[in-house]
């Protein structure tokens, strides 16, 4: 479902404006057993501010082995894989420190600041996510060209894929 949102986020990124756009938000539950979706969608929060908004109900669990794929995709001709494309042990990450710099911190160091996917293993009941903003931290380290980018966030547990979230963005001098 493709929402109806084109919005803009202005913040100073060092030594240029750099203006980024959320333009969709989708969640796709994969095996209709584990999870349901109460809410997947970008919010207003103010002039040129959109959140990402996500409800998420855990029908089975509490869940003690997870597995997350990450990558990120931008378009040229349609999306396209770009520079990061990772599957690690979501349980193994949250339980350690990670003081090494990985899309995947960047990524869950930002997200954790929004939603309950700020602890360690077992997860249960429900993952919420809430006013979850581009952060400028989040580009700080990330220094990527300007263009239509998309994040895929894959989740499974007993190894299989269970749900896949979608967010497109666009980044701007
Ligand atoms: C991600 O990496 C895997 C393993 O290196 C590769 O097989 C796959 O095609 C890549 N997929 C994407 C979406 O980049
Ligand atoms: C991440 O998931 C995608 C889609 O299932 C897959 O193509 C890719 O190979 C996975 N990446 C890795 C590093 O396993
Ligand atoms: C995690 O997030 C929840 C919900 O926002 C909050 O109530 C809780 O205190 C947070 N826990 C940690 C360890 O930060």
């Amino acid at each position: 479902m493709w929402a109806p949102f084109i919005l803009i986020l202005f913040f100073n990124g060092g030594f240029s404006t750099r203006i980024t756009r959320f333009t969709n938000l989708k969640c796709k539950v994969l095996d209709p057993s584990y999870c349901v979706y109460d809410k997947c969608h970008l919010k207003i929060l103010g002039r040129g501010i959109v959140g990402v908004n996500v409800d998420a109900k855990l029908l089975k669990g509490p869940f003690n082995n997870a597995k997350v794929n990450l990558s990120l995709w931008r378009k040229f001709n349609g999306f396209r894989p770009f520079m990061f494309n990772v599957t690690f042990d979501f349980c193994k990450f949250m339980s350690t420190s990670n003081t090494a710099l990985s899309f995947q911190k960047i990524f869950f160091d930002a997200l954790s600041t929004q939603s309950n996917l700020n602890h360690s293993c077992p997860y249960e009941k429900e993952i919420v996510v809430r006013d979850l903003v581009f952060q400028n931290d989040f580009l700080k380290f990330l220094p990527l060209p300007s263009g239509d980018y998309q994040i895929q966030f894959i989740a499974a547990t007993e190894n299989e894929w269970k749900t896949k979230v979608d967010v497109t963005g666009l980044l701007e001098e």
